[in-house]
């Protein structure tokens, strides 16, 4: 069943390039209803567990080292069909294949340096959620 939540995470580069404010209008703009919110920054520990489904990826090692390289906004997201319709609203996973008006269209440099992070799955949402938040810090 769904629960109409995702969780995202605003990503080191769209933080060091001053995007947090943008970011955060669009995903409101769009109708996502803010449940919980924290800044914070992950320790090549916490980011290897939080990525530990691509563990067996090429891209793992570069993907943990970025992703503790500099502070992220962490949120839990509500709209009805949320999980889907925030991969709508952020575009593809390379921004080059981005649609025009995404936030990885707008905000991103590469594959890598993406910009957001969105849920695959009601699962994974509450998964990744459950990593960040306790059941105190949702409103
Ligand atoms: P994200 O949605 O946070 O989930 C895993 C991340 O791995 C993804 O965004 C990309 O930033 C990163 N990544 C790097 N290379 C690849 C790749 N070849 N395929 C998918 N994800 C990749």
């Amino acid at each position: 069943m769904s629960t109409n939540r995702t969780f995202t995470m605003i990503k080191p580069d769209a933080v060091a390039n001053g995007h947090i404010g943008a970011i955060i209008n669009d995903i409101t703009a769009a109708g996502f209803k803010i449940i919980a919110l924290k800044y914070t920054k992950l320790t090549d520990e916490t980011a290897g567990k939080f990525y530990e489904i691509h563990k067996a990826r090429p891209f793992y090692a570069d993907l943990v080292s970025f992703m503790s390289s500099g502070p992220i906004v962490a949120a839990i997201l509500e709209k009805d069909n949320a999980v889907e319709d925030f991969r709508t609203l952020i575009g593809a996973t390379n921004p080059a294949d981005a649609a025009e008006g995404t936030i990885r269209q707008k905000y991103a440099k590469s594959i890598d340096a993406n910009a957001v992070h969105g849920s695959d799955s009601d699962e994974n949402a509450a998964i990744e959620g459950d990593f960040f938040f306790t059941a105190a810090e949702r409103f």
